[in-house]
Protein backbone atom coordinates (compact mmCIF):
# COMPACT_ATOMS: atom_id res chain seq x y z
CA UNK A 1 0.00 0.00 0.00
CA UNK A 2 1.29 3.26 -0.91
CA UNK A 3 0.85 5.93 1.83
CA UNK A 4 0.46 9.38 0.19
CA UNK A 5 -0.85 12.51 1.90
CA UNK A 6 -3.96 12.42 -0.07
CA UNK A 7 -5.04 8.58 1.15
CA UNK A 8 -4.72 9.96 5.22
CA UNK A 9 -6.29 13.15 4.49
CA UNK A 10 -9.83 12.12 5.77
CA UNK A 11 -8.96 10.55 9.51
CA UNK A 12 -8.44 13.94 11.89
CA UNK A 13 -5.79 12.57 13.89
CA UNK A 14 -5.35 12.98 18.03
CA UNK A 15 -2.48 14.90 19.39
CA UNK A 16 -0.97 15.18 16.11
CA UNK A 17 0.48 17.78 13.86
CA UNK A 18 -2.27 16.53 11.02
CA UNK A 19 -0.35 18.49 7.83
CA UNK A 20 2.81 17.86 9.24
CA UNK A 21 2.07 13.60 9.42
CA UNK A 22 0.38 13.32 6.47
CA UNK A 23 3.15 15.02 4.18
CA UNK A 24 5.45 12.50 6.77
CA UNK A 25 3.40 9.59 7.79
CA UNK A 26 4.79 7.18 10.48
CA UNK A 27 2.03 4.03 10.56
CA UNK A 28 2.48 1.13 12.80
CA UNK A 29 1.66 -2.41 10.80
CA UNK A 30 2.17 -4.77 12.67
CA UNK A 31 3.45 -5.30 16.08
CA UNK A 32 4.94 -7.87 18.28
CA UNK A 33 6.40 -8.41 22.53
CA UNK A 34 8.18 -5.22 22.71
CA UNK A 35 8.48 -4.28 18.98
CA UNK A 36 6.64 -2.48 16.30
CA UNK A 37 6.99 -1.99 12.59
CA UNK A 38 6.77 0.47 10.40
CA UNK A 39 5.28 0.90 7.19
CA UNK A 40 8.55 1.15 5.64
CA UNK A 41 9.81 -2.23 6.85
CA UNK A 42 11.75 0.00 10.27
CA UNK A 43 11.86 -2.20 13.50
CA UNK A 44 11.03 -0.31 16.58
CA UNK A 45 11.61 -0.93 20.58
CA UNK A 46 8.55 -0.02 22.15
CA UNK A 47 9.65 2.33 24.73
CA UNK A 48 6.63 3.90 26.57
CA UNK A 49 4.44 0.25 26.23
CA UNK A 50 2.95 2.34 23.45
CA UNK A 51 0.84 4.96 25.81
CA UNK A 52 1.84 3.48 29.14
CA UNK A 53 -0.78 0.81 28.01
CA UNK A 54 0.65 -2.49 26.64
CA UNK A 55 1.70 -3.52 29.13
CA UNK A 56 2.20 -7.34 28.91
CA UNK A 57 3.67 -6.78 25.54
CA UNK A 58 1.95 -6.62 22.15
CA UNK A 59 0.35 -9.63 20.23
CA UNK A 60 -0.72 -11.33 23.53
CA UNK A 61 -2.79 -14.05 21.94
CA UNK A 62 -4.22 -14.84 25.30
CA UNK A 63 -6.15 -11.46 24.64
CA UNK A 64 -7.28 -11.38 21.41
CA UNK A 65 -8.60 -15.00 21.39
CA UNK A 66 -10.44 -14.30 24.96
CA UNK A 67 -12.35 -11.24 22.89
CA UNK A 68 -13.01 -13.44 19.88
CA UNK A 69 -14.53 -16.06 21.85
CA UNK A 70 -16.39 -13.51 23.70
CA UNK A 71 -17.72 -11.92 20.75
CA UNK A 72 -18.79 -15.14 18.96
CA UNK A 73 -20.94 -16.30 22.37
CA UNK A 74 -22.30 -13.12 23.18
CA UNK A 75 -21.12 -10.16 21.77
CA UNK A 76 -23.12 -7.44 23.99
CA UNK A 77 -25.76 -7.13 26.54
CA UNK A 78 -26.94 -3.27 28.11
CA UNK A 79 -25.75 -2.93 31.97
CA UNK A 80 -28.80 -0.86 32.52
CA UNK A 81 -31.22 -3.44 34.85
CA UNK A 82 -29.09 -6.59 33.37
CA UNK A 83 -25.94 -7.58 32.80
CA UNK A 84 -23.66 -9.98 31.38
CA UNK A 85 -21.62 -12.95 33.84
CA UNK A 86 -17.92 -11.10 32.95
CA UNK A 87 -17.94 -7.50 34.21
CA UNK A 88 -18.45 -9.16 37.87
CA UNK A 89 -15.53 -11.95 37.49
CA UNK A 90 -13.40 -8.37 36.39
CA UNK A 91 -14.63 -6.52 39.03
CA UNK A 92 -13.48 -9.20 41.35
CA UNK A 93 -10.57 -10.04 39.77
CA UNK A 94 -9.46 -6.18 39.97
CA UNK A 95 -10.55 -6.01 43.97
CA UNK A 96 -7.92 -8.49 44.73
CA UNK A 97 -5.28 -5.77 43.49
CA UNK A 98 -6.74 -3.26 45.48
CA UNK A 99 -5.91 -1.69 49.08
CA UNK A 100 -8.66 -3.88 51.45
CA UNK A 101 -10.97 -1.47 52.16
CA UNK A 102 -11.42 -0.85 48.14
CA UNK A 103 -14.26 -3.16 46.99
CA UNK A 104 -16.21 -1.92 44.55
CA UNK A 105 -15.71 -1.12 40.74
CA UNK A 106 -17.83 1.36 37.64
CA UNK A 107 -16.71 0.73 34.64
CA UNK A 108 -16.37 3.11 31.88
CA UNK A 109 -14.30 3.46 28.44
CA UNK A 110 -11.26 5.34 29.11
CA UNK A 111 -9.04 6.94 31.60
CA UNK A 112 -11.11 10.55 30.51
CA UNK A 113 -14.53 8.73 31.32
CA UNK A 114 -13.20 7.14 34.45
CA UNK A 115 -12.47 11.08 35.94
CA UNK A 116 -15.53 12.46 34.72
CA UNK A 117 -17.44 9.50 36.74
CA UNK A 118 -15.15 9.97 39.71
CA UNK A 119 -16.28 13.83 40.01
CA UNK A 120 -19.52 12.73 40.05
CA UNK A 121 -19.15 9.82 42.60
CA UNK A 122 -17.97 12.54 44.87
CA UNK A 123 -20.90 14.83 44.13
CA UNK A 124 -23.41 11.71 44.81
CA UNK A 125 -21.69 10.49 47.98
CA UNK A 126 -21.80 14.12 49.47
CA UNK A 127 -25.31 14.59 48.27
CA UNK A 128 -26.39 11.14 49.69
CA UNK A 129 -24.69 12.54 53.30
CA UNK A 130 -26.13 15.80 52.82
CA UNK A 131 -23.42 17.22 52.56
CA UNK A 132 -24.18 19.14 49.00
CA UNK A 133 -21.57 22.31 50.12
CA UNK A 134 -18.90 20.59 49.24
CA UNK A 135 -18.47 21.56 45.28
CA UNK A 136 -15.23 22.39 45.15
CA UNK A 137 -12.80 20.16 43.68
CA UNK A 138 -9.23 20.48 43.95
CA UNK A 139 -6.68 19.25 42.10
CA UNK A 140 -2.82 20.20 40.96
CA UNK A 141 -0.55 22.05 38.69
CA UNK A 142 1.02 19.94 35.83
CA UNK A 143 -1.78 17.22 36.50
CA UNK A 144 -3.41 15.52 33.21
CA UNK A 145 -6.60 14.05 34.16
CA UNK A 146 -7.99 13.27 30.60
CA UNK A 147 -9.32 15.33 27.89
CA UNK A 148 -13.02 15.56 28.70
CA UNK A 149 -14.66 18.93 30.19
CA UNK A 150 -14.25 17.30 33.94
CA UNK A 151 -10.49 16.19 33.42
CA UNK A 152 -9.93 19.65 31.63
CA UNK A 153 -10.90 21.51 34.64
CA UNK A 154 -9.09 19.46 36.91
CA UNK A 155 -5.90 19.28 34.57
CA UNK A 156 -2.87 21.92 34.63
CA UNK A 157 -1.32 21.72 31.46
CA UNK A 158 -1.78 25.07 29.52
CA UNK A 159 -1.71 23.77 26.08
CA UNK A 160 -4.60 21.35 27.24
CA UNK A 161 -7.16 24.36 28.79
CA UNK A 162 -5.84 27.84 26.64
CA UNK A 163 -7.91 26.93 23.94
CA UNK A 164 -11.09 25.49 25.43
CA UNK A 165 -11.74 28.54 28.66
CA UNK A 166 -15.31 26.75 29.03
CA UNK A 167 -14.22 24.31 31.90
CA UNK A 168 -15.88 23.60 35.37
CA UNK A 169 -16.10 26.38 37.78
CA UNK A 170 -15.23 25.84 41.74
CA UNK A 171 -11.71 24.24 40.99
CA UNK A 172 -8.60 25.28 43.06
CA UNK A 173 -4.91 24.26 42.18
CA UNK A 174 -2.36 23.31 44.68
CA UNK A 175 1.59 23.05 43.55
CA UNK A 176 2.51 20.21 41.69
CA UNK A 177 5.80 18.41 42.65
CA UNK A 178 8.44 19.19 41.13
CA UNK A 179 11.44 20.74 43.17
CA UNK A 180 14.98 22.14 41.81
CA UNK A 181 16.24 20.31 45.15
CA UNK A 182 14.71 17.37 43.98
CA UNK A 183 16.71 16.95 40.40
CA UNK A 184 18.46 14.06 39.30
CA UNK A 185 17.24 12.03 41.98
CA UNK A 186 16.09 8.65 41.75
CA UNK A 187 12.53 7.42 43.17
CA UNK A 188 11.24 10.22 45.95
CA UNK A 189 13.30 13.62 46.55
CA UNK A 190 14.62 14.06 49.67
CA UNK A 191 13.10 17.96 49.92
CA UNK A 192 9.51 19.08 50.54
CA UNK A 193 7.16 16.50 50.37
CA UNK A 194 5.71 17.41 53.87
CA UNK A 195 5.43 21.50 52.39
CA UNK A 196 4.61 20.54 49.31
CA UNK A 197 1.07 18.46 50.74
CA UNK A 198 0.27 21.47 53.05
CA UNK A 199 -0.27 23.55 49.88
CA UNK A 200 -3.78 21.61 50.12
CA UNK A 201 -4.30 23.31 54.26
CA UNK A 202 -3.72 26.90 52.12
CA UNK A 203 -6.87 25.87 50.30
CA UNK A 204 -8.70 25.07 53.45
CA UNK A 205 -8.30 27.76 55.21
CA UNK A 206 -8.66 29.96 52.18
CA UNK A 207 -12.10 28.51 51.17
CA UNK A 208 -13.72 26.22 54.45
CA UNK A 209 -12.84 23.22 54.69
CA UNK A 210 -16.59 22.64 54.64
CA UNK A 211 -16.56 23.71 50.85
CA UNK A 212 -14.59 21.46 49.83
CA UNK A 213 -15.48 17.70 47.91
CA UNK A 214 -12.20 16.10 46.77
CA UNK A 215 -8.69 16.39 46.17
CA UNK A 216 -7.56 14.47 43.00
CA UNK A 217 -3.97 13.76 42.28
CA UNK A 218 -2.14 11.20 39.82
CA UNK A 219 0.15 9.85 42.48
CA UNK A 220 3.19 10.09 40.80
CA UNK A 221 2.11 12.48 37.67
CA UNK A 222 2.65 10.65 34.15
CA UNK A 223 1.78 12.98 31.38
CA UNK A 224 4.07 16.21 32.65
CA UNK A 225 6.96 13.89 33.19
CA UNK A 226 7.51 11.16 35.67
CA UNK A 227 6.82 14.00 38.58
CA UNK A 228 7.84 11.53 41.66
CA UNK A 229 6.07 13.24 45.07
CA UNK A 230 8.94 13.62 47.43
CA UNK A 231 9.03 11.56 50.63
CA UNK A 232 5.96 11.85 52.80
CA UNK A 233 3.88 13.69 50.12
CA UNK A 234 1.28 11.23 49.94
CA UNK A 235 0.99 10.46 53.45
CA UNK A 236 0.71 14.18 54.10
CA UNK A 237 -2.34 14.76 52.21
CA UNK A 238 -4.05 11.87 53.13
CA UNK A 239 -4.03 13.32 57.08
CA UNK A 240 -5.11 16.31 55.36
CA UNK A 241 -8.23 15.06 53.89
CA UNK A 242 -9.18 13.04 57.00
CA UNK A 243 -8.59 15.99 59.29
CA UNK A 244 -10.80 17.70 57.16
CA UNK A 245 -13.42 15.24 55.60
CA UNK A 246 -12.13 15.84 51.72
CA UNK A 247 -11.91 12.75 49.41
CA UNK A 248 -8.77 11.86 47.93
CA UNK A 249 -9.27 10.97 44.47
CA UNK A 250 -6.26 8.72 42.91
CA UNK A 251 -5.72 8.78 38.79
CA UNK A 252 -3.59 5.99 38.41
CA UNK A 253 -4.55 5.42 34.85
CA UNK A 254 -0.86 5.06 34.31
CA UNK A 255 0.75 4.33 37.69
CA UNK A 256 -2.13 1.16 37.84
CA UNK A 257 -1.06 -2.31 37.42
CA UNK A 258 2.46 -2.75 37.50
CA UNK A 259 3.83 0.26 36.28
CA UNK A 260 5.88 1.15 40.26
CA UNK A 261 6.34 -2.52 40.81
CA UNK A 262 3.33 -2.90 42.73
CA UNK A 263 -0.38 -3.76 41.92
CA UNK A 264 -1.36 0.66 42.19
CA UNK A 265 0.76 3.40 43.53
CA UNK A 266 -1.73 3.13 46.63
CA UNK A 267 0.69 0.11 47.94
CA UNK A 268 4.05 1.61 46.51
CA UNK A 269 3.31 4.70 48.54
CA UNK A 270 1.18 2.90 51.37
CA UNK A 271 -1.62 5.62 51.01
CA UNK A 272 -5.15 4.64 50.06
CA UNK A 273 -7.25 6.73 48.71
CA UNK A 274 -11.16 7.03 49.01
CA UNK A 275 -11.85 6.59 45.14
CA UNK A 276 -9.21 5.57 42.20
CA UNK A 277 -9.59 5.96 38.83
CA UNK A 278 -8.08 3.58 36.15
CA UNK A 279 -7.61 2.88 32.36
CA UNK A 280 -4.73 1.92 30.10
CA UNK A 281 -2.91 -1.21 30.79
CA UNK A 282 -6.39 -2.98 32.39
CA UNK A 283 -6.79 -4.01 29.21
CA UNK A 284 -3.39 -4.33 27.69
CA UNK A 285 -4.50 -1.79 25.33
CA UNK A 286 -5.94 -4.35 23.54
CA UNK A 287 -9.90 -2.99 24.20
CA UNK A 288 -11.28 0.45 25.36
CA UNK A 289 -11.81 0.01 29.21
CA UNK A 290 -11.71 2.56 32.43
CA UNK A 291 -12.60 1.70 35.96
CA UNK A 292 -13.33 3.74 39.20
CA UNK A 293 -12.92 1.94 42.67
CA UNK A 294 -14.26 3.27 45.85
CA UNK A 295 -13.90 2.31 49.03
CA UNK A 296 -17.01 0.21 51.24
CA UNK A 297 -17.27 3.43 52.51
CA UNK A 298 -18.05 5.21 49.70
CA UNK A 299 -20.09 2.84 47.81
CA UNK A 300 -22.49 1.85 50.97
CA UNK A 301 -22.96 5.25 51.46
CA UNK A 302 -24.23 6.09 47.99
CA UNK A 303 -26.08 3.00 47.73
CA UNK A 304 -27.98 3.01 51.09
CA UNK A 305 -28.76 6.68 49.83
CA UNK A 306 -30.57 4.91 47.00
CA UNK A 307 -33.68 4.00 49.29
CA UNK A 308 -34.95 1.34 46.57
CA UNK A 309 -34.43 3.72 43.97
CA UNK A 310 -31.55 4.13 40.93
CA UNK A 311 -28.44 4.95 43.38
CA UNK A 312 -26.29 6.42 40.65
CA UNK A 313 -27.48 8.37 37.66
CA UNK A 314 -25.01 7.83 35.45
CA UNK A 315 -23.20 4.97 33.06
CA UNK A 316 -22.10 4.60 29.35
CA UNK A 317 -23.69 2.36 27.22
CA UNK A 318 -20.15 0.72 26.84
CA UNK A 319 -20.01 0.39 30.40
CA UNK A 320 -18.43 -3.03 30.94
CA UNK A 321 -18.46 -4.51 27.31
CA UNK A 322 -18.17 -7.68 27.21
CA UNK A 323 -14.99 -7.70 24.77
CA UNK A 324 -13.33 -5.41 27.07
CA UNK A 325 -14.25 -7.19 30.48
CA UNK A 326 -12.56 -10.46 28.94
CA UNK A 327 -9.70 -8.65 27.59
CA UNK A 328 -9.65 -7.44 30.92
CA UNK A 329 -9.96 -10.85 32.29
CA UNK A 330 -7.36 -12.07 30.25
CA UNK A 331 -5.17 -9.39 30.72
CA UNK A 332 -5.62 -9.87 34.78
CA UNK A 333 -4.29 -13.57 34.15
CA UNK A 334 -1.42 -12.85 32.55
CA UNK A 335 0.21 -10.33 35.29
CA UNK A 336 -0.87 -12.90 37.72
CA UNK A 337 0.85 -16.11 35.77
CA UNK A 338 3.95 -14.42 34.71
CA UNK A 339 4.43 -12.59 37.55
CA UNK A 340 4.72 -8.94 35.84
CA UNK A 341 4.47 -6.61 38.53
CA UNK A 342 7.45 -8.54 40.50
CA UNK A 343 9.33 -8.41 37.12
CA UNK A 344 8.66 -4.86 37.45
CA UNK A 345 10.06 -4.44 40.47
CA UNK A 346 12.94 -6.89 40.20
CA UNK A 347 13.86 -4.88 36.66
CA UNK A 348 13.62 -1.44 37.99
CA UNK A 349 16.99 -1.02 39.89
CA UNK A 350 19.00 -1.71 36.71
CA UNK A 351 16.52 0.34 34.53
CA UNK A 352 16.61 3.57 36.82
CA UNK A 353 20.82 2.66 37.07
CA UNK A 354 20.77 2.67 32.65
CA UNK A 355 18.69 5.27 32.56
CA UNK A 356 20.40 7.81 34.75
CA UNK A 357 23.29 7.05 32.52
CA UNK A 358 22.01 9.42 29.86
CA UNK A 359 22.66 12.45 32.70
CA UNK A 360 25.56 14.05 31.60
CA UNK A 361 24.31 14.28 28.16
CA UNK A 362 24.31 18.27 27.19
CA UNK A 363 20.92 18.50 26.15
CA UNK A 364 19.24 16.50 29.26
CA UNK A 365 18.15 18.99 32.12
CA UNK A 366 16.54 16.07 34.66
CA UNK A 367 15.53 12.73 34.81
CA UNK A 368 12.91 11.22 37.21
CA UNK A 369 12.09 7.87 38.15
CA UNK A 370 10.13 5.17 40.15
CA UNK A 371 9.63 1.25 39.41
CA UNK A 372 9.46 0.74 35.68
CA UNK A 373 9.10 4.83 34.53
CA UNK A 374 11.29 7.35 34.46
CA UNK A 375 11.15 11.06 32.20
CA UNK A 376 13.91 12.76 30.51
CA UNK A 377 13.76 16.53 30.40
CA UNK A 378 15.25 17.99 26.86
CA UNK A 379 15.83 21.42 25.63
CA UNK A 380 17.63 20.96 22.50
CA UNK A 381 19.39 23.91 21.04
CA UNK A 382 17.59 26.76 19.69
CA UNK A 383 14.40 25.59 19.83
CA UNK A 384 11.63 26.91 21.66
CA UNK A 385 9.98 25.31 24.68
CA UNK A 386 7.82 22.49 23.70
CA UNK A 387 9.60 21.78 20.05
CA UNK A 388 12.11 19.65 21.29
CA UNK A 389 10.29 16.74 22.32
CA UNK A 390 8.09 17.04 19.47
CA UNK A 391 11.66 16.74 17.20
CA UNK A 392 13.05 13.81 19.86
CA UNK A 393 10.19 12.17 19.49
CA UNK A 394 9.62 11.95 15.65
CA UNK A 395 13.55 11.58 15.22
CA UNK A 396 13.95 8.82 17.35
CA UNK A 397 10.72 7.24 15.82
CA UNK A 398 13.00 6.41 12.88
CA UNK A 399 15.90 5.07 14.82
CA UNK A 400 13.97 2.34 16.08
CA UNK A 401 12.91 3.19 19.02
CA UNK A 402 9.12 4.36 20.07
CA UNK A 403 9.16 6.95 22.92
CA UNK A 404 6.08 9.06 24.15
CA UNK A 405 6.99 12.88 24.75
CA UNK A 406 4.95 15.35 26.40
CA UNK A 407 6.48 18.92 26.03
CA UNK A 408 9.80 18.48 26.26
CA UNK A 409 9.92 15.55 28.40
CA UNK A 410 10.40 11.77 27.05
CA UNK A 411 8.33 8.93 29.54
CA UNK A 412 10.44 5.83 29.70
CA UNK A 413 7.86 3.04 30.69
CA UNK A 414 8.72 -0.56 28.99
CA UNK A 415 6.83 -3.05 28.68
CA UNK A 416 6.55 -4.83 32.20
CA UNK A 417 8.11 -8.30 29.98
CA UNK A 418 10.37 -6.49 28.87
CA UNK A 419 14.08 -7.80 30.31
CA UNK A 420 17.82 -6.03 30.81
CA UNK A 421 18.59 -6.50 26.95
CA UNK A 422 15.30 -4.24 25.87
CA UNK A 423 16.31 -1.70 28.80
CA UNK A 424 20.32 -1.91 27.18
CA UNK A 425 18.83 -1.22 23.68
CA UNK A 426 16.12 1.48 24.74
CA UNK A 427 18.72 3.36 26.58
CA UNK A 428 21.36 2.86 23.96
CA UNK A 429 18.65 4.24 21.33
CA UNK A 430 17.53 7.30 23.23
CA UNK A 431 21.35 8.30 23.95
CA UNK A 432 22.41 8.61 20.46
CA UNK A 433 19.57 10.00 19.32
CA UNK A 434 20.32 12.53 22.39
CA UNK A 435 23.78 12.92 21.44
CA UNK A 436 23.32 13.53 17.30
CA UNK A 437 20.67 15.97 18.48
CA UNK A 438 22.80 18.06 20.75
CA UNK A 439 25.35 18.57 18.25
CA UNK A 440 23.00 18.92 14.89
C1 LIG B 1 -3.37 10.22 34.71
C2 LIG B 1 -4.27 10.15 33.51
N1 LIG B 1 -5.58 10.32 33.65
C3 LIG B 1 -6.43 10.25 32.61
C4 LIG B 1 -5.96 10.01 31.35
C5 LIG B 1 -6.90 9.95 30.20
O1 LIG B 1 -7.02 8.65 29.72
P1 LIG B 1 -7.63 8.39 28.26
O2 LIG B 1 -6.66 8.91 27.28
O3 LIG B 1 -7.81 6.89 28.24
O4 LIG B 1 -8.94 9.09 28.21
C6 LIG B 1 -4.59 9.82 31.14
C7 LIG B 1 -4.05 9.57 29.81
O5 LIG B 1 -2.88 9.59 29.56
C8 LIG B 1 -3.73 9.91 32.25
O6 LIG B 1 -2.40 9.76 32.12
Amino acid sequence: MQYTSNSLEEHWMPFTQNAEFKENPRLVVKSEGCYMWDHKGGKLLDGSSSLFNVACGHGRTEISTAVYEQLKINDYTPHFQMGHPGSFELAKMITRLLPEEMNHVFFANSGSEAIDTALKIVMAYNNARGDNGRMRMVSRERAYHGVNIGGVSLSGMVKNRDVFPLTMPYVATIRHTWLEENKFVKGEGEHGGVELANDLERIVQTYGANTIAACFVEPIAGSTGCLVPPKGYLKRLREICDQYGILLVFDEVITGFGRLGHAFAADAFDVTPDIMTMAKAITNGAQPMGAIAVTDTVYDTIIDAGAGAMEFFHGYTYSAHPASCAAGIATLKIYEDEKLFENAAALSEYFLDKVWTLQDIDVVKDIRGYGLMAAIDVALPDLAPGVSGMTMQKKLFWEGLHLKFTGDSGIIAPPLVATREHVDELVEKLGKGLKEAATA
